[in-house]
């Protein structure tokens, strides 16, 4: 078999670069390791840049998105037992965030696939890249019990931080840089009104918590916990308990309702560069991961493939390779940017388990100082409303949009 690019991962990297590159001509095969019920149902993130819904209205998912996904226009910081708010609109000459789920935009590019009859396998075992320095790599798999090759002219790595395309890059061109953190998340989805308007986070002396929504009726709630934190330990009771312990402020009262869904997830920050070897283009969670915190994750895998897609076209058409040589450093400057920004994010939101006690006053003051400050508030807005990561895309030198 051959294609023009060859895509290992259906997440939302590798459904939305499918998509951009039919809309350019160019055809692809994406191949996915899990079922498509299994990619449908993983729940993950919700908060969507501005540059984020134009990519995917851009690439035609966005009719229910428009329809469903909430637009805001601020967050809410909450620390010492006062919540404040960042006006993120005001702060950002217009810019604001939608809340969507992952979870429907991938079912939305699955849809859009299917329907159009183009390749897209799921279940595929023993995925291996080939050959990427060559002009001619290869993918092969194991689908529904049958070897398979896929011969195509560039392959894409939208596998995830788990994914087997990273290690198709030769240990002596790839440097890796890496930060773990002593947090986990417990997340629920609920069937509960949000009795919040807006994603808020809160810094409490028992632990981060963070309350945010997927609808009007349905409320996604994450705990600060330990890594390795068990689920089992954590019957309903206890989660609604712990949340009202920690969010509560005068005259809030979190509405509750039967959870649907709860899991535990570990932090990490990590890179991998370069993003390209060869005729392999890494893309989103393969390359690089954030810590939640700053609700940085699916956002960068979307603008890696913005500019992919942008890049392959343009190579397609006029056989120039000038924009694929330069994919890797134009992601890396906005991912490092968002790096930081998460990193920030996550050191002055959650509780160290060994809490210094002059790391906590430290803690305080820059959160006080965030909400006093309007240049500091508006460096918040910009990084977590997607401008100032734009603008870091700009080349060295250059002005910067207004
Ligand atoms: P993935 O979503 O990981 O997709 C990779 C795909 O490749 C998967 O379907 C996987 O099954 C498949 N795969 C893996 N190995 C193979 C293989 N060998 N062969 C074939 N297929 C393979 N980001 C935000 O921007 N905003 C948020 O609010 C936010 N909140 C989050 C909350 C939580 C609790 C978590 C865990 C993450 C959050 N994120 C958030 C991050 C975001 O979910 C990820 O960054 C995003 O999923 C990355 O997309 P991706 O397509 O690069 O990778
Ligand atoms: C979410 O709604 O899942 C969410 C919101 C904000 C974050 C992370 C996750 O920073």
């Amino acid at each position: 078999m051959r294609t023009q690019v060859g895509i290992v991962g259906a997440g939302p990297a590798g459904l939305t670069l499918a998509q951009l590159l039919r809309a350019e001509g160019v055809e692809s095969v994406v191949l996915e390791a899990r079922s498509r019920d299994y990619v449908e149902h993983r729940i993950r993130a919700g908060v969507l840049e501005q540059g984020t819904v134009d990519t995917l209205v851009g690439a035609g998912a966005g009719e229910r998105l428009r329809r469903e996904g909430i637009v805001h226009h601020g967050i809410g910081l909450q620390f010492g037992g006062e919540r404040h708010r960042v006006p993120l609109s005001q702060l950002t000459g217009g810019a604001a965030i939608v809340i969507y789920g992952q979870t429907e935009i991938v079912k939305d590019l699955i849809a859009i696939r299917l329907d159009a009859g183009d390749p897209l396998h799921f279940e595929v075992e023993d995925v291996a890249v080939h050959d990427v320095e060559s002009d001619r790599p290869r993918i092969t798999y194991v689908h529904e019990g049958r070897p398979q090759e896929l011969e195509c002219d560039l392959v894409a790595g939208c596998d995830g931080f788990h994914g087997v395309c990273r290690e198709a890059i030769p240990a002596a061109v790839l440097t890796e840089f890496w930060r773990e953190y002593p947090y986990g998340w417990l997340g629920v989805l609920a069937h509960a009104a949000p009795a919040h308007g807006e994603v808020v986070y809160c810094n409490t002396e028992r632990g981060f918590a963070l309350l945010s929504l997927r609808s009007p009726e349905v409320s996604r709630l994450y705990l600060q916990c330990r890594p390795d934190e068990d689920v089992g330990e954590w019957p309903d009771e206890r989660i609604w308990e712990e949340l009202e312990a920690r969010v509560a402020v005068p005259g809030y009262t979190l509405n509750r309702g039967p959870i649907a869904e709860k899991g535990v997830t570990g932090m990490r920050s990590y890179v991998a560069e370069p993003m390209r070897h060869g005729r392999l283009f890494l893309a989103g969670d393969a390359a690089h991961i954030v810590p939640p915190t700053g609700a940085k994750g699916l956002n960068l895998a979307i603008s890696d493939v913005t500019l992919l897609a942008e890049a392959i076209a343009d190579w397609h058409r006029g056989g120039k390779a000038a924009l694929l040589d330069a994919y890797s450093d134009a992601c890396l400057r906005r991912v490092w940017r968002a790096e930081h920004f998460s990193w920030w994010m996550t050191s002055m939101l959650h509780r160290p388990p060994d809490a210094d006690p002059f790391d906590l006053q430290l803690q305080q003051s820059q959160l006080r100082y965030v909400v006093q400050s309007e240049a500091q508030a508006r460096s918040l807005a910009e990084n977590y409303v997607g401008v100032a990561g734009a603008a870091a895309l700009t080349a060295p030198g250059a002005r910067t949009p207004a």
